[in-house]
């Protein structure tokens, strides 16, 4: 797969609204901030791919990008933002909750976190739904130039420690990622690769 060619493809405000349950996909979640639209951007080397902003909530809906004739790449819009209007955030946990539970074609997904602030109530909520539905997840210690290499490591050692003491390490994976400094792209374009091989 090539990743400096994705385009996108279409934004869907619905399920209803998503293109055709078919082929394979891979969708980025995480809380509002922490890196999703970055980290598509960074991947394929195209900035202005998917939208990023220093505002929490900048991706509002549900955003499709093309790798290979029949691959998606998903970005998500962010949860936990707390500053979206109550009956807003409701209906896009609707819509999200919906889109994992229904969508055929999801083979994994990539959850983002913060480094300097892992393993929040949403993650922990995401991880358990995803390990009992039986969806593998690869985590992205994102954000990671904000640390020195050993705190980084010190972090992923505690998450991988963290997950396993809770019964969460069941087809997840994690690693560190910086978006910015571009450091962990190997190991997710591989990851990727392996979830949308057809
Ligand atoms: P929502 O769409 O609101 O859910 O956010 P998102 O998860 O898509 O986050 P986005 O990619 O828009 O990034 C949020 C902010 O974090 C922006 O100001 C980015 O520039 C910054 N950011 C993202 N990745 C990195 C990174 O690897 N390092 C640093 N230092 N900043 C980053
Ligand atoms: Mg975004």
């Amino acid at each position: 797969l090539n990743f400096r060619a994705v385009q996108f493809l279409t934004s869907a405000p619905t399920l209803a609204e998503c293109p055709e349950d078919s082929g394979a996909e891979v969708a980025f979640a995480g809380r509002s901030n922490a890196g999703k639209s970055s980290a598509i951007n960074a991947l394929t080397g195209n900035s202005k791919l998917a939208r990023t902003s220093k505002t929490p909530g900048r991706t509002q809906l549900i955003n499709f990008f093309r790798v290979g004739d029949t691959q998606r790449l998903v970005d998500l819009p962010g949860y936990g933002y707390a500053k979206v209007a109550r009956a807003m955030k409701d209906e896009w946990q609707r819509h999200l909750a919906f889109y994992l539970e229904q969508r055929h074609c999801l083979r994994g997904l990539v959850l983002l976190m913060d480094i300097r602030q892992p393993l929040k109530e949403f993650d922990i909520h995401m991880l358990t739904w995803a390990v009992q539905s039986g969806l593998p997840v690869h985590i992205l210690l994102t954000k990671a130039d904000k640390l020195k290499r050993g705190p980084a490591n010190n972090t992923l050692f505690a998450v991988e420690k963290a997950l396993k003491a809770q019964g969460l390490d069941n087809g997840v994976t994690v690693q560190t990622f910086s978006s910015t400094k571009k450091t962990g792209l190997d190991k997710l374009e591989l990851k990727l690769s392996e979830w949308l091989a057809v």
